[in-house]
């Protein structure tokens, strides 16, 4: 297949997202000096990905290529931000509220019921407060992988030191010869009678690895698991339905990937028991950290596909809350769904495979750390060695010169991950690039060729 075919196999992709309900609140309410929204372009412009691109303040001197860092907000949600902050002081208005517009348009691009999204301030807001929350006593074990993020890592070490959870990893694999159903062979085996909860990134943010979440929730239901998505990636790169998954907590990042106003994000809690997707009962869950908790506390968790309660409510409301940053994450979602989610998707994973491929033909498929072969393990973030010489894989300061210099020399943000090796005797530090809405086919080509020749001065 031709290089740029593998781009053109992932297609234009079908609009995607459910129709916005449109609840007055706070959030929603008119900006007095709104501009006039962007054109979105219509699908099949020619100049379809450059007119997106346009959506965007973003500098493009220089080539930024960390979306899994951070994303960079669309003018008019930067507009929304600056004319509600403006309105807000303005009229000194408060928001002790539970965003229920934001959180309705939220649900529905991300394919779910508003009882079960709460709005958060990040993915480790969204992780801590749902690891803090489930009812988990000493000696109760969290199975998870020695990949994962701070934002996991920190709230699970305060677990096993304040209350005696016990946290056991497994060893995840690296690069391309890898398959979807290993990951659930490697979880089976390290199950135990103490194991009470899953706990794994999908993606890892060391390899762009994205494990097969439907295929891990489906072990974790037949073993009476809690399963917990650290999912920071996930929001504004992929097309999930999250109920669909059948996990009963996904938490995420709408500052990354999608875009959103910095200190933004998502987690997703189930909230009824509907069999299609999860048959099993509602794990034991507290809110912990709210400020609307009832008085008379709250009904039993439900056991049929009707929800006792809006759980979402309890995890978004907390003292008075940003009418700014809800209606910039509002103002982004309603973007994405027009744009439409799976385009969203087809397009950055398009050019991540791209990627991969021109990786694979200059450096070797051994290269590359994340899967390439597998669909069900593909996204947009890819890892790999760019050191001619492989073994400088694991020098570190030479990993960081090279990302200091694909900035300096070459005025391309990447950065590098650092992360275990099976069989390694130290940590490899390869470099990682992420591919989004606004690169198309020229910026991977650009990054490659950089790389390259970068590599070929540092050898
Ligand atoms: C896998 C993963 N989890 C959690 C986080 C933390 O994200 P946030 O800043 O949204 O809390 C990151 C950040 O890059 C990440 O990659």
């Amino acid at each position: 297949m031709s290089r740029r075919g593998v781009l053109r196999l992932f297609g234009a992709g079908a609009a995607a997202g459910g129709a916005s309900l449109a609840v007055p609140s706070f959030a929603s309410a008119a900006p007095a000096t709104a501009a006039a929204p962007s054109a979105i372009p219509v699908p099949g412009d020619p100049q379809y990905w450059r007119k997106i691109e346009q959506l965007f303040v973003i500098n493009r001197d220089v080539l930024f290529m960390n979306l899994g860092t951070v994303g960079s907000p669309p003018a008019d949600v930067l507009s929304v931000l600056a004319d509600t902050n403006t309105r807000v002081a303005q009229n000194t208005e408060s928001a002790y509220s539970s965003f229920d517009d934001v959180r309705a348009v939220a649900a529905a691009g991300f394919g779910c019921d508003v009882d079960e999204l709460g709005l958060t301030h990040n993915t480790s807001d969204g992780m801590a407060k749902t690891l803090v929350g489930l009812g988990l006593k000493v000696g109760d074990e969290i199975l998870t992988t020695n990949h994962e993020h701070s934002g996991g890592n920190s709230p699970m070490a305060q677990l096993r030191d304040r209350t005696g959870v016990v946290i056991t990893r497994v060893q995840v694999p690296v690069g391309n010869r890898q398959r979807a159903e290993d990951y659930v062979e490697l979880f089976r085996k390290a199950i135990t009678s103490k194991t009470k909860v899953l706990m794994f990134s999908a993606p890892t943010y060391k390899t762009g690895t994205m494990l097969p979440i439907q295929l891990l929730a489906k072990l974790a239901q037949e073993h009476g698991l809690t399963t917990l998505v650290d999912g920071a990636h996930i929001p504004g790169m992929m097309n999930y339905t999250f109920r669909e998954l059948g996990v009963d907590f996904l938490a995420g990042s709408t500052a990354k990937w999608h875009c959103g106003p910095g200190g933004t994000g998502v987690l997703y809690a189930r909230n009824k028991v509907l069999p299609q997707f999860n048959p099993n009962p509602l794990p034991e869950f507290w809110p912990s950290i709210t400020s609307s908790y009832p008085d008379a506390g709250l009904p039993d968790r439900s056991t049929t596909s009707t929800a006792s309660y809006d759980l979402g409510r309890y995890l978004t409301s907390l003292g008075n809350g940003s009418i700014a940053l809800t209606s910039g994450v509002k103002k982004v979602l309603e973007m994405w769904d027009q744009i439409g989610r799976q385009r969203i998707e087809d397009h950055s994973v398009g050019l991540a495979s791209y990627l991969k491929e021109l990786v694979a033909e200059r450096w070797g498929v051994g290269s590359l750390y994340s899967p390439k072969d597998d669909p069900r393990l593909l996204c947009a973030l890819t890892s790999f060695n760019p050191f001619r010489n492989p073994a400088d894989v694991m020098n570190s300061a030479k990993s960081a010169e090279f990302v200091s210099r694909m900035k300096s020399q070459y005025s391309i943000t990447i950065r590098n991950v650092d992360f275990p090796v099976i069989g390694a005797a130290k940590p490899h530090v390869p470099v990682r690039i992420s591919t989004h809405l606004f690169h198309r086919e020229e910026h991977v080509e650009r990054v490659v060729d950089a790389m390259w020749e970068l590599s070929a001065q540092m050898a």
